[in-house]
């Protein structure tokens, strides 16, 4: 949530921000803005909107201002509404930062300012924050950040800048992310690494509750305490390429194309003799000893292939699993102990309310493994072991890639459960891994089925509302399937079991009401054909989703999409596609942004 960049270096800055700003425009795009040292002091320019307005009002009314050191912003707003005043980078006193993350106390801070006759001039916390580090300012920005951190409560990225120390960029961070690296021309600081991938591969995560003092040289780090800390060095195996569309209109398009990839990425080193080793990983089997309870916490898409996760564990491996929505187990007592294993998926690393399950799993004695796709983030930091998912950058707001990654790894840990705790006998489990390796190929296949799912979809455009049903495995999949469709085409969906739509939730469907039913699961098949039947009898619009190999009357649905014949336990890999396919091309046919679609952002790190 919020892109921050930051640069200093012997090469303009201002091109650079702007670079850095649009690469990180998908974790907000209500407004942006930079401020950047002038030899007449900081200069600022922001703007409401896109960074592409940021980019003209530059280009047009400062392209003669030099600078080499500059911080900018792209805004997903918390507090304080979608203006320019809002907009950062924020100044005070002689403060000017940019700032991610919400400071709670800022209203209790703000009201000390207005006895003292101090006022901020926007209404957003982040300028309460400037206040702060302005009032514990005199000459030495790092004495006043300490102190001023110690009056900070909530979450922050902070790039500041004073006005004595040009060329210098302060940063501190707590709760939400911040990357850095030095190159021969100059230094760079960011919210993730697709806004320095130009620049470098290799990188430092800032550690949380350290000052970083940017020069255009070198980056220094000190703790609290003012001990120099070395940071930990992390390279990413990917490139510039990976954080640009390359020739597709949007991102989302590209990352529904990248799947194979990521599959192959994401499943082949960790087969060994046809059977799952994590051992690269540093993951060791004795994690999985004693344990008899499996509880998954995440957030929205990632949740989704934890309801994968479920199934496939209570099917093969026979051992309870709850999922769990991260911001509601934050919030109870959840029944965990230290026989549960807490798995925490995230694709970026960083959603605040996962994050904080692992702390709750930690102080209830449980072990966390955490499906990351994101290197170095704060989940994969702070979990007890990792299993990254190599995806690369997923920039769209709406999660494809990642989830059928995330997928993937719920296949991956279901086979090494089972082998572990001995509840299939282990040819089963070689034929199930060597078809979870041909699920690249598989998926590869459907990606043709696009110009199919486009047309059908110009049927959904005109819809006010439509259901996703299905059952067992295809019930998760609807899930996923509505949420994705409703994220990016803004059309109101919702998701049933099949079998449960007549308890109520039927009386919805009307003449022309959309349906996509999901039916690729042969041990209820015949049950939601009758749900579907069910739906058809009133009215309902109906798209199936099934297998080739499935006997449909084809009187009963409007369309069907035909999945490549697989093992059933496999065809969420194909549906999972054909439903992003949907969503992809209903939002794109009624012209909206596919990749940033409205009041959201990529990577939500507040609660
Ligand atoms: O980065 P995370 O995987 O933790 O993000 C979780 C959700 O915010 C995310 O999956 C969200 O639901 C997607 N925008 C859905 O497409």
């Amino acid at each position: 949530m919020c892109g921050i960049i930051g640069f200093t270096g012997n090469v303009d800055a201002k091109d650079i921000l702007i670079d850095g700003l649009t690469s990180l425009e998908y974790r907000g795009y209500d407004s942006a803005g930079i401020s950047y040292f002038t030899k007449n002091g900081i200069q600022t320019v922001k703007t409401v909107g896109k960074v592409s307005i940021l980019k003209d009002k530059v280009n047009s009314e400062h392209s003669a201002d030099a600078t080499k050191c500059g911080i900018g912003h792209t805004r997903w707003a918390t507090h304080g509404g979608v203006n320019k005043t809002n907009a950062h980078p924020h100044r005070f006193g002689r403060v000017t930062l940019v700032h991610n993350g919400i400071i709670e106390n800022y209203t209790e801070l703000k009201e000390e300012f207005a006895k003292e006759g101090k006022t901020p001039v926007s209404d957003t916390d982040s300028e309460i924050a400037a206040m702060v580090i302005d009032s514990c300012y005199k000459t030495n920005p790092i004495s006043a950040i300490k102190k001023a951190v110690k009056k900070l409560v909530g979450a922050y990225a902070l790039c500041i800048m004073f006005d004595e120390h040009p060329g210098k960029i302060y940063a501190i961070r707590k709760g939400s992310p911040l990357v850095a690296t030095s190159t021969k021309n100059g230094s760079v600081i960011a919210s993730d690494m697709v806004a320095i991938i130009k620049y470098s591969k290799d990188y430092f995560v800032l550690p949380e509750h350290h000052i970083a003092t940017i020069t255009a040289k070198s980056i220094k780090i000190n703790d609290l305490d003012s001990n120099e800390v070395e940071p930990d060095m992390l390279h990413v195996n990917w490139d510039m390429t990976a954080a640009q569309k390359d020739g597709y209109e949007y991102f989302m398009l590209k990352e529904i194309h990248e799947q194979p990839q990521a599959l192959t990425n994401t499943i082949l080193p960790r087969i060994k003799d046809g059977l799952v080793d994590f051992s690269a990983d540093n993951v060791p089997d004795s994690l999985f000893d004693g344990i008899n309870a499996i509880t998954i916490a995440a957030c929205g898409t990632a949740m989704h292939a934890g309801l994968i996760g479920k199934s496939l564990l209570e099917k093969y491996v026979r051992i309870p699993v709850t999922v769990e929505i991260a911001s509601e187990f934050r919030y109870k007592d959840p029944i965990v102990d230290e026989k549960t294993l807490v798995i925490i998926v995230s694709q970026s690393g960083e959603t605040a309310d996962t994050r904080e399950a692992i702390n709750i799993a930690h102080k209830k004695g449980a072990k966390t493994l955490a499906i990351v796709n994101v290197k170095g983030s704060s989940i994969a930091r702070e979990s007890d072991y990792v299993l990254y998912t190599h995806a690369g950058p997923e920039i769209a707001v709406a999660s494809t890639k990642a989830y059928i990654v995330q997928m993937a790894v719920m296949y991956l840990l279901t086979f090494k459960l089972a082998v572990l705790k001995n509840t299939l006998p282990t040819n089963n489990v070689r034929k199930l891994v060597s078809t979870l390796l041909t699920i690249p190929d598989y998926v590869d296949n459907i990606l043709s089925s696009d110009k199919v799912i486009e047309k059908i979809s110009k049927r959904l455009v005109n819809a006010e509302s439509l259901f996703f049903i299905g059952r067992g495995l295809d019930y998760s999949l609807s899930m996923e399937g509505s949420l994705k469709l409703k994220e990016i085409s803004y059309i109101h969906s919702e998701a049933y079991a099949a079998g449960e739509l007549k308890h109520g939730t039927i009386s919805l469907i009307t003449d022309n009401v959309p349906v996509i039913a999901i039916a690729t699961q042969k041990d209820v098949f015949s049950k939601t054909l009758a749900n579907i039947e069910e739906v058809r009898t009133r009215g309902a619009f109906v798209i199936m989703v099934t297998t080739s190999d499935a006997a449909v009357n084809v009187s009963l649905c409007d369309h069907i999409l035909s999945l490549p014949e697989i093992d059933d336990a496999f065809t969420p890999f194909g549906a999972a596609v054909m439903l992003q396919f949907l969503a992809y091309y209903t939002s794109y046919a009624k012209g909206l942004n596919v990749d940033q679609p409205r009041n959201l952002a990529k990577s939500v790190t507040v609660e």
